[in-house]
């Protein structure tokens, strides 16, 4: 295995799909960052989650009510309320998924004797009691210190219902809906950061055609107001409408051509796209005791997020060049078999290192195109696909995807910087990857962050890193792995996959560190 030698690379070059390039195994690899050449801002809203009224997401995940014996704020429970503020969560999508488009959000709010009890139908026939509504979501973004990105319901509801739900969210105290909300404890309007023009219009939340949605999306993004006073300019709401199904793009084509024709009366400022890696589907790989076959497949499958979002990008560059509108991943993640004696509709899977791996794949390519995706919410919070946290009545546990993003919390609000290497690629039986993946960024104290994704599971690699535009005094790093690819961490051991300091060297500007297999790492560089 042979040393591979820095290659000199224009920035076009360096801007590259950094694995692309192939070549032999290389043990220890040169890479570049231009530090002096900072591209685009790495949205904190690209780090956003998801939590939908599904299984024991909400109710055990996040609510269990005020008179219960686990520790509490007003029915939140706290540990997962501080285990979250540690991640910094931008934004949390609510209430679904497909449980927005049967949501009815009176049903939710007032006292507890008034909260209607109904079915839900999406997931399981689980009883919805309501419990946990408006002013309750509110309260916890408030706990974990993040914004509200609400899906309001097109599929069942009506663009006066969903007017009403703002009204009652953002209107003055003095209004009738602003009293309203103060009878239930919350004069001061709240603040709304997004607001979904539904939820996969396409599938679950109707099955609209393509132009029925864009007639009807057309109407909530003029009619539904959000009348808080303290958001406008930067502040003021986003409204995201319903894109794509993975690769079918024709509602991303409508939606935008719809957006190239708009008048002043109405406007968005964000399209979904909604892409889960489960490498075939229904989702049917285990989450728990698989080895090299299920983590190279699952891999290599995430990586198809790449060419996914350069196809989208690609189309909203022809209808808005100036990159106005958003491309919000607002659901991904990977999507596996239901842990065997669980509720198939609950949606419960076990996290591994594989997926700890493979959300950091992610979140590199959505840096990687951080001029156009600026929002992304990954598939979901907790207890429900791949979550950050699984609880089990009073138990909590961290999975190696919450790492992950505590990891990144330093690329939040980051620049993008260009980067390049050879690393050569790993290959197991038909399938070939790239060996390591890898994005920098500079942040506004001017202290660069990397992010090291070594893919090979079972060579180290070592990487001497090149600063153009900064010279380096220092290097902090950490990494996370496991000794094996579906390494979990469960109730009984909550530490199999925890994040340790990595061993660097800081000589003459360059800073050597040596990867170990299977692994994520994230080097500051002072
Ligand atoms: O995240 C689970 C489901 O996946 C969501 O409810 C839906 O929007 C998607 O199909």
């Amino acid at each position: 295995m042979g040393h591979v030698t820095l290659r000199t690379l224009g920035l076009a070059a360096l801007l590259l799909y950094a694995g692309a390039a192939a070549s032999a195994q290389a043990e220890s690899v040169d890479l570049s960052i231009d530090a002096a050449h900072p591209g685009a801002r790495i949205s904190p809203d690209v780090f956003g989650q998801f939590a939908e009224h599904l299984g024991t997401g909400i109710y055990g995940g996040i609510w269990v009510g005020k008179d219960s014996p686990i520790p509490n704020v007003r029915g939140i429970r706290s540990d997962v309320v501080a285990a979250l503020r540690a991640l910094k969560v931008p934004n949390v999508r609510w209430p679904g998924g497909c449980f927005a488009d049967e949501y009815h959000w009176r049903d939710g709010i007032g006292p507890a004797a008034s909260r209607k009890s109904t079915v839900n139908t999406n997931w399981g026939g689980a009883l919805e009691p309501n419990s946990f509504g408006t002013d309750e979501f509110m309260d916890f973004i408030d706990q974990i210190g993040s914004n509200a990105y609400l899906s309001v319901n097109v599929g069942s509801g009506s663009v006066r219902e969903a007017a009403a739900w703002l009204e009652y969210m953002t209107a003055a105290p003095s209004s009738t809906a602003g009293q309203e909300r103060a009878a239930n404890g919350h004069p001061q309007p709240y603040r709304v950061k997004f607001l979904g023009l539904g939820n996969e219009s396409w599938g679950c939340g109707g099955s609209f055609s393509p132009d029925y949605y864009v007639n009807e999306m057309r109407a909530y993004a003029r009619l539904v107001h959000n009348f808080n006073a303290a958001q406008t300019g930067d502040l003021a709401m986003q409204r995201i409408a319903v894109g794509a199904d993975g690769a079918k793009t024709d509602y991303l084509e409508s939606v935008m051509k719809a957006w190239q024709e708009k008048v002043w009366a109405w406007d968005i400022e964000g399209v979904s796209l909604h892409s889960y890696t489960s490498a075939g589907w229904p989702p049917a790989h285990p989450s728990t005791h698989f080895g090299e076959d299920e983590y190279a497949l699952l891999l290599a499958d995430t990586l198809h997020m790449e060419g996914l979002i350069s196809v989208h990008s690609s189309i909203m560059d022809r209808y808005d060049p100036q990159k106005k509108v958003t491309l919000a991943v607002d659901e991904w993640g990977v999507w596996l078999a239901p842990l065997p004696g669980t509720n198939a509709g609950f949606l419960v899977q076990q996290n591994s290192l594989r997926d700890a791996l493979l959300a950091a794949l992610n979140i590199n390519i959505f840096a990687r195109h951080a001029d156009r995706v600026r929002m992304a919410n990954i598939a979901q919070m907790q207890n429900v696909l791949q979550a950050m946290i699984m609880t089990d009545g009073g138990r909590m546990v961290l999975t190696p995807t919450y790492h992950v993003f505590q990891m990144y919390v330093p690329f939040q609000g980051a620049n993008a910087l260009p980067i390049g290497f050879d690393a050569g690629r790993y290959s197991y039986k038909a399938i070939s990857l790239p060996r390591l993946d890898a994005i920098a960024a500079r942040q506004g104290n001017g202290h660069v962050v990397l992010s090291l994704v070594n893919l090979d599971p079972t060579q180290p690699l070592t990487i001497h890193a090149h600063l153009n535009g900064l010279s380096v005094h220092a290097a902090q790093a950490q990494t996370l792995t496991a000794p094996s690819v579906d390494a979990v961490n469960t109730f009984e051991t909550p530490t199999a996959v925890i994040v340790k300091p990595l061993a660097s060297q800081t000589t003459g500007g360059v800073v050597t560190l040596t990867l170990p297999a299977k692994s994520v790492s994230v080097v500051e560089l002072q």
